[in-house]
């Protein structure tokens, strides 16, 4: 293929450049501070990007949870909320669409991931269980652990390497799994806590294979398994793009047929689902379904709402109908890969294969000569803030926490800075603002210090620290 440049121009040329299947109706002003003004911002934030003012933020690439844009047909659908106590339309249409694109019997809504993670976590873990998990994500494994679980990480090994090509890096190592099981007993196996994509890993596909596979062993042994949707739309592309099998099936009917395997789902609906705000339950068992509903309206709201408004899980029915349309999830993720590629073309050390929803930054490569005691890769996140008010947040040891029963640090082997984009928000001349300035951080890397911790909260730690330079 022939690219147009300068050179090129007048003789022919293929170039065929995709693009997002919307137009912008509204636009946010956004606007940039000078870099004295972002010195005193992150001085004042306890370089912790979580702790900054949105509004000293130019670029957000904190997160991609919350920060989609709603579509004309969600904002509609906005005006259409019923919101009564009790037994709420938008409810049923909820309840109908999960039921049709993820395939689970039983929805509980709650108002966000966590909520749902905290349900099932009380509802099937009894103190002394494990849970093994493609690589643990920070809140469902708190959430695992105050419920008296023990996480185990049985993800394949190239998931901690962050140069391994496996296009599959999220895959269980069924032998880690199996060795699990022939060790403590299937009795003391709370389930299997399986996300598609594994966010820390870099949002890092499972594929259907491994997902089959899994659920024939589990049926051996009498296992559940429980899948982190939160993700999963962007998992399916991947399945779509590199699995055999799967390259004329649509997004919708790789998403059903993956759910199928599992016995059930949590979801954060603020990413693939389209919304600011949600989450849900869903379930195949009606034991568990009936606990959790049941304990749905101590800790949420009535199982008619559980934390939402009508007029959120509406919009949310009409976000799970969007978010799975290929043409949708191929631009979502193709706008991840933009960026990626252009930061791999200038040598910027990230997480290869790019995933699916975020850039993860190798801060171990990119600042050798700070170890990870002195934080690296929160470090860089506070560099890169500094540079072009670009706001991302740190993966690594500081994410990682204590070890519950030490009270070290853990030091996770893949120690990396997020750029999580958002859907649907953020153009191209956007990403190449953001690699610009990645770029000019990296220039002069070997002059940047680490950090030190001189405030640590004790749960999520990540959230609320304070750091200072050295
Ligand atoms: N599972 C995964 C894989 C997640 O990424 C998140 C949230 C949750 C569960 C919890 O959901 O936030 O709705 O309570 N991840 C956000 C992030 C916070 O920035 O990655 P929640």
């Amino acid at each position: 293929m022939s690219v147009k440049t300068p050179q090129t121009m007048g003789q022919q040329f293929e170039r065929r450049s995709w693009a997002e299947p919307w137009k912008i109706k509204m636009v946010e002003p956004i606007q940039i501070i000078d870099r004295a003004q972002r010195q005193q911002a992150l001085q004042k934030a306890g370089y912790n990007t979580f702790l900054l003012r949105s509004e000293d933020v130019y670029i957000d690439l904190l997160t991609d949870s919350g920060t989609s844009a709603m579509s004309d047909r969600q904002w509609a659908g906005i005006m259409t909320g019923d919101e009564a106590y009790a037994g709420s339309r938008n409810y049923y249409h909820l309840e109908e669409t999960i039921q049709s694109f993820y395939g689970y019997r039983y929805v509980i809504p709650t108002h966000q991931g966590r909520g749902a993670e905290h349900l099932i976590s009380q509802a099937i873990i009894q103190p002394g269980m494990f849970v093994p998990g493609n690589m643990y994500f920070t809140t469902t494994r708190l959430h695992q652990e105050l419920a008296g679980g023990t996480f185990v990480d049985v993800i394949v090994d190239e998931a901690h390497d962050p140069q391994n090509q496996n296009p599959f890096k999220g895959d269980i190592d069924l032998d880690k799994l199996s060795a699990l099981i022939d060790r403590v007993g299937a009795d003391k196996i709370a389930y299997v806590s399986l996300a598609g994509t594994v966010n820390m890993a870099g949002g890092q596909p499972v594929s259907m294979a491994n997902a089959r596979a899994l659920r024939e062993l589990c049926d051996k042994h009498d296992i559940r398994v429980y899948l982190d949707a939160t993700r999963m739309v962007e998992n399916c592309l991947f399945i779509q793009e590199r699995e055999e099998g799967y390259s004329d099936k649509p997004i919708a009917e790789i998403l059903l047929e993956f759910c199928s395997y599992t016995d059930g789902a949590w979801m954060s609906a603020k990413k693939d689902n389209l919304v600011n705000i949600g989450g849900w339950l869903a379930l195949n068992h009606e034991d568990v379904f009936q606990l959790a509903r049941n304990m749905v309206v101590v800790y949420e709201g009535l199982h008619t709402y559980g934390g939402m408004a009508g007029r959120d899980m509406e919009a949310l029915a009409i976000g799970i109908k969007e978010s799975v349309q290929d043409e949708h999830v191929r631009s979502r993720v193709g706008q991840v890969r933009y960026l990626g590629n252009l930061l791999t073309e200038w040598g910027i050390p990230i997480v290869e294969p790019v995933g699916g929803h975020a850039i993860f930054l190798d801060a171990k490569r990119f600042y050798p000569h700070i170890p990870q005691d002195e934080f690296p890769s929160q470090t860089l996140a506070a560099e890169l803030y500094l540079d072009a008010g670009v706001r991302g947040m740190e993966r690594g040891v500081v994410s990682a926490g204590r070890d519950p029963e030490t009270n070290e640090h853990r030091y996770p082997a893949l120690e990396l800075t997020r750029l999580t984009i958002p859907r649907r928000v953020y153009t191209q001349a956007h990403m190449d603002v953001v690699a610009e300035s990645v770029k000019a951080v990296h220039d002069k890397r070997e002059a940047t210090k680490g950090l030190k911790m001189t405030f640590e909260p004790t749960y999520l730690r990540f959230f609320q620290a304070n750091f200072e330079r050295l």
